[in-house]
């Protein structure tokens, strides 16, 4: 990686992101049962059957993890808190040892000089709120920015910034139409309701947030660039169908107030009661907005019921999970952002990275070239944008550690740092040398 920090903007920072289950270890400290718990232990779902319980044993073991954090040179850290370990049924009686935790996370990344930047839901749902419906159930607005209130409470006052939901689509079209996460339904009506009442429930926590003094929230989104796979009219209007699905139903509705025609056709009939009247709340401003990129998907047109498309394979070099990398799709998306959604407000590259099939070579090492390329080019597609005046302020890399790929189990390895899920041993590997190098120059 040739790139030193002096190439960025002033002030641009960089960042490592994790989440809490996927690292954390669930079964210990009196976290609660949750939906990716349930998932899991349905045959057929994640690789193995794996689930959250041991991950990265982080909970107990964060601060070595903090002081790798350091070492990589880094300036901010993007953690998440588990809903289900600071309330273990989803509401009512917080977990004190998990609140507890938390803040001596936080208070360890000050000491370390790095800033803390929470996000609140990535993905563990007590299982007690998914039995009553989960993001299906309009209640979820109350019950997500109660749960917002109790540990923005606790660390609000030192975390340096704070964001919603991490990824809607994945928490709504994937999860309750393609059926690939938690809670693993493949249901229209279902799909519809729970996309809707994500946005309902961000803007319900942002605005209890910033009535109780909190700032520097945000809303991350992850994009995934679509492109016809041939020049064919079908083609085009599948590859827009799988856009607006994708790429403009939550920012629409955050940054406009509105949901692209292209989704209404197929899930107006299925949105709750009076879904137009939530915009004055779902467009509760924001000060900044992530984005998450990873890779792109060609679209065909497909026979069957709307959304009537299908990807097919691209000739893109692949990662280990078989995402194409495109790094021009994060500088369009960027481009794009500003351009259609939110103007002059910050962005962040909130998540980019990719899984490659590392191994810990005799001597220790992990010679991950593939990795520091990928990343080089994709900081490459972040500068463009800045050059072209889009206000890009930050690059988080996913993720620090190996962990619980969801999906995938602990078979796709994303981190900095090889973890050896026998022993938990960790070892920074070659990118991370690279880039605690780049960000020293
Ligand atoms: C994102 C998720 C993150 C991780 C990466 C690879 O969609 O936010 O938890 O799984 O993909």
């Amino acid at each position: 990686m040739k790139f030193a920090r002096t190439d960025f903007p002033e002030g641009f920072l960089f960042g490592a992101a994790t989440s809490s289950y996927q690292i954390e270890g669930h079964a210990h400290g009196g976290a609660g049962r949750t939906h990716w718990d349930d998932f899991a232990a349905t045959p057929g779902n994640v690789v193995r059957a794996e689930d959250g319980a041991m991950a990265c044993d982080h909970y107990h073991r964060w601060e070595e993890d903090l002081d790798l954090l350091q070492g990589m040179n880094v300036d901010v850290y993007r953690f998440s808190t588990s809903w289900a370990r600071v309330l273990p049924e989803g509401r009512g009686t917080v977990n004190a040892e998990g609140l507890d935790f938390y803040d001596r996370l936080v208070d360890g990344l000050l000491a370390r000089g790095l800033k803390p930047a929470l996000t609140l839901y990535h993905w563990e749902l007590p299982s007690t709120l998914a039995d009553i419906g989960g993001w299906r159930n309009r209640e979820i607005a109350h019950w997500f920015s109660d749960y917002a209130d109790i540990v923005m409470d606790r660390i609000g006052d030192r975390i340096w910034s704070v964001a919603t939901i991490n990824e809607p689509w994945c928490v709504g079209w994937l999860s309750h139409f393609v059926g690939a996460h938690a809670p693993g339904l493949r249901d229209i009506r279902a799909t519809a309701r729970a996309m809707h009442h994500i946005l309902l429930a961000h803007g319900t926590a942002v605005q209890s947030m910033r009535a109780h003094g909190h700032g520097n929230i945000g809303a991350v989104c992850n994009l995934e660039w679509a492109a016809p796979v041939d020049d064919a009219p079908a083609s085009k209007n599948a590859a827009e169908r799988y856009d607006a699905i994708y790429n403009r139903f939550f920012m629409g509705g955050m940054f406009k107030g509105a949901y692209p025609d292209l989704i209404l056709e197929g899930l107006e009939p299925h949105l709750p009661e009076g879904w137009q009247s939530d915009f004055e709340t779902i467009t509760a401003p924001v000060d900044w907005c992530g984005i998450n990129y990873y890779t792109r998907s060609l679209l065909a047109a497909a026979d069957g019921p709307w959304p009537a498309y299908r990807q097919v394979p691209g000739p893109l070099p692949r990662n280990s999970i078989g995402w194409e990398t495109y790094p021009q799709g994060l500088h369009d998306f960027l481009v794009r952002t500003q351009d259609e959604y939110t103007c002059d407000l910050p962005l962040y590259v909130t998540e980019n990275g990719m899984a490659a099939n590392d191994a810990l070579l005799p001597d220790g090492t992990v010679d991950d070239a593939d990795r520091q390329a990928f990343i080089a080019e994709h900081l490459d597609a972040v500068r463009d944008a800045i050059a072209k005046g889009v206000p890009v302020k930050g690059f988080f890399l996913w993720s620090l550690l190996d962990n619980y790929e969801w999906a995938y189990g602990y078979e796709k390895r994303f981190g900095a740092v090889h973890v050896d899920f026998e022993t938990l041993k960790r070892t920074p590997k070659n990118s991370y040398h690279a880039l605690a190098a780049a960000l020293r120059r």
